[in-house]
């Protein structure tokens, strides 16, 4: 990105880098990067093995998922790639839909709500209720990403995520494969990757991005439920920013206990 300087007196106006630009803020190669993209690979290849046609990518289109579905696309496999269209994203992420099918030949799947629930629900309690309380936020997540999520997981047995243990205290436990709350295999596969991996694989490949990350949003959701954050702040500080930090997660991402994953064989 380019911006201009011309406020100065007598200074004319050149384009500079713009600061906040995510690839010039967070893009380096450290220690281990080769290592965790070879082991992300080999995570996709196995659970392509091991799940076929009953495996997808659910993708938030955030930088780690953009990531992911990169390498999807680069290792040849046929793996289908579906986001939830919970009828309140930013334009600016719906917009890498076709930038993916361009890029990559892969047309996404898209799960949006049922409109009358979504309806009645706006009709009753307003379109902007998630402010009111948490069981309203949760309410209006429930109907505009719990069920679509449902339909969209409805005959596969894994799915491949974008979280990652660096994200936030909620989630320093995030293994590379989990059960979730239904029994299927949640491949974590950039679990132990690092928010400057992301974006120095994001610039080496020059994979596209939301240009909503060049504005302080680290991790992107709905708009009404997104801000950007501060310098100094958490990476989720600007997800559902006026709630306790504990109720921060809306019910995609449900981690069942190791005992239960070692009985069912998804661990290897
Ligand atoms: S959330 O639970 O707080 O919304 P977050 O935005 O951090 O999750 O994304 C974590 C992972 O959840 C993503 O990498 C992606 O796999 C999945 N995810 C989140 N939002 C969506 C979405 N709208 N569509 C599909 N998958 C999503
Ligand atoms: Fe509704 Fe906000 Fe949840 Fe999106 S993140 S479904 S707008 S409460």
């Amino acid at each position: 990105m380019t911006g201009e300087v011309s406020s100065l007196p007598g200074v004319s106006a050149l384009p500079v880098a713009s600061a906040s630009s995510a690839i010039g803020l967070y893009a380096r190669k450290t220690a281990g990067f080769d290592e965790r993209l070879a082991h992300t690979k080999q995570l996709l290849q196995q659970a392509w093995g091991q799940h076929g046609a009953r495996l997808l990518q659910s993708t938030s289109l955030g930088a780690e998922d953009m990531v992911i579905t990169a390498l999807i696309a680069e290792l040849q496999l046929p793996i289908a790639v579906a986001t939830l269209d919970t009828g309140r994203l930013h334009p600016e992420t719906l917009a890498l839909l076709p930038q993916i099918e361009a890029r990559y030949g892969i047309k996404a799947e898209v799960y949006a709500p049922v409109a009358d629930a979504v309806v009645h629900f706006v009709r009753a309690r307003g379109l902007d209720a998630m402010y009111e309380s948490l069981a309203l936020r949760k309410e209006c997540c429930g109907i505009r990403k719990l069920e679509p999520l449902s339909r969209m997981l409805n005959g596969r047995s894994a799915w491949i995520t974008g979280l990652r243990r660096e994200q936030s205290a909620n989630r320093a436990e995030v293994p590379d494969t989990e059960l979730d709350a239904q029994g299927r295999v949640k491949v974590n596969a950039l679990a132990d990757w690092s928010w400057a991996d992301v974006w120095y694989f994001i610039s080496t490949f020059e994979v596209p991005y939301n240009v909503l990350h060049d504005q302080f949003m680290p991790s992107i959701g709905c708009a009404p439920c997104t801000r950007a954050i501060a310098v100094g702040e958490d990476f989720r500080a600007g997800r559902w920013w006026w709630e306790d930090e504990n109720a921060k997660e809306c019910g995609l991402h449900k981690a069942h206990s190791n005992e239960e994953l070692k009985e069912s064989g998804a661990t290897a």
